[in-house]
């Protein structure tokens, strides 16, 4: 893939961001709004490797397709006869049309302009009247040679990643780090995948980064949210170059108070290692780029953070509850927790949108993002990772446009 090398943050911006958080200076203002420093994450942080795109219980049966569009990317996720979901980019190999809008189950995917049609798996099956009324063949049209153009495509959990420029480790190799985290405090088993239903998608007129870091610290929970105090029991989770985020734990009783999962006297099931050992965690980690693993006692969600532009995005989310929670016994508990976080996300609407509104002065001022030691480390490792992967494309795109004469 051709990349720029756009230099999107400066060699003084860089170093100033990599002190330690108490001092260090974060990403300037236009990281939230240039079009240049968006391109430059699209391309080099977005297809340069795993992204989240979107859930595999959103496409139950084969023939479920779904189109995405994120970070400038079409793409459409489709389950295929053989049960495995694939990605192509959703453009069709005749003239350019998007091939499939929105979600739908169809046989095959047919394009709306002149009716170019794919199988399931991407193959050219069909090009009606290509040659005139009734002649569906052409000698010079090869079918073989262009079929939707595949994007390599992987499942971890209810999370369908892809790496569109193809050069990625094997998704479970690349997550490991995540993998293991969860593993040590989390039993996977004991949640049931795709059992929450759709718990929201929201589009807010910010920036993607805006989102990410207004989810990644708990330093606002007591100032903006009516449901939440700060943990005492607070810990920077670090990922390295894999993911950050955060944890807390608190006894059952603090849970159940914090989460209000209770409704007329019915309570919904926790994890059981967790009830049976009396404490609970929650665990929080954004697997970078743009993928939330939010486990707590009652389930484990799964949100991606979808770029539409440079300021606006877009969050969708599912919830795996835990397996003795998925009956409908508890249909009313599963709503009151999904309204729970509807009225969470909406607290945090109006300040986001407000500091993406302001980026544009905080640009002009010459305003860099500042941390806090205790709560925002995991931000400032976000920050860093972002700086570190712009930069070290750059300097490689650079260097393949000048090849040194050594
Ligand atoms: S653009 Fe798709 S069939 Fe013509
Ligand atoms: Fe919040």
């Amino acid at each position: 893939m051709q990349l720029s090398g756009i230099p999107v943050l400066t060699i003084q911006e860089a170093q100033a961001l990599n002190a330690p958080p108490e001092t260090a200076l974060g990403l300037p203002g236009r990281a939230y709004f240039a079009k240049d420093f968006y391109e430059a994450e699209r391309r080099n942080v977005f297809a340069a490797g795993w992204m989240g795109v979107g859930f595999a219980s959103d496409l139950k049966e084969s023939g479920a397709t779904k189109a995405i569009s994120i970070a400038g990317w079409e793409l459409v996720l489709v389950r295929g006869q053989d049960g495995l979901v694939r990605c192509f980019h959703n453009i069709c190999r005749h003239r350019g049309m998007k091939v499939i809008e929105g979600s739908c189950t169809v046989k095959n995917l047919r394009c709306p302009y002149h009716s170019w049609t794919y199988s399931l798996e991407g193959k050219l099956i069909a090009t009606p009247a290509i040659s005139g009324v009734r002649q569906n063949e052409s000698p010079g049209i090869d079918k073989d040679g262009l079929g939707l153009v595949p994007v390599r495509c992987e499942q971890w959990f209810d999370v369908l990643f892809v790496n569109i420029d193809g050069d990625a480790i094997p998704l479970k190799e690349h997550l490991r780090p995540a993998i293991n985290r969860i593993d040590r405090s989390f039993d996977l088993s004991e949640v049931q995948q795709g059992s929450g239903g759709r718990s929201g998608k929201f589009a807010y007129a910010a920036n993607w980064k805006v989102i990410l870091e207004g989810s990644i610290e708990d330093y606002h929970l007591p100032f903006v949210h009516r449901a939440f105090d700060h943990s005492t029991d607070y810990l920077t989770e670090d990922g390295g170059s894999v993911y950050a985020g955060f944890s807390s734990r608190r006894t059952v009783e603090e849970a159940i108070r914090r989460y209000e999962t209770e409704n007329k006297g019915l309570q919904l099931p926790m994890m059981p290692k967790m009830l049976k050992s009396g404490v609970t965690e929650s665990l929080a980690l954004f697997v970078f780029p743009n993928t939330v693993l939010s486990c707590g006692p009652y389930a484990i969600s799964t949100s991606i953070i979808v770029p539409t532009g440079p300021e606006s995005s877009e969050y969708i989310s599912t919830t795996n509850f835990v397996k003795e929670g998925t009956g409908d016994d508890y249909a009313q508990l599963r709503q009151k927790n999904a309204d729970y976080w509807v009225e969470v996300f909406g607290e945090d609407e109006p300040i986001w949108e407000t500091v993406q509104a302001l980026s544009h002065q905080r640009e002009e001022l010459g305003l860099a993002t500042r941390f806090s030691p205790h709560w925002e480390k995991g931000l400032h490792l976000f920050q860093r990772y972002l700086a570190d992967k712009l930069e070290s494309r750059r300097v490689r795109d650079i260097e393949a446009i000048e090849p040194s004469d050594a």
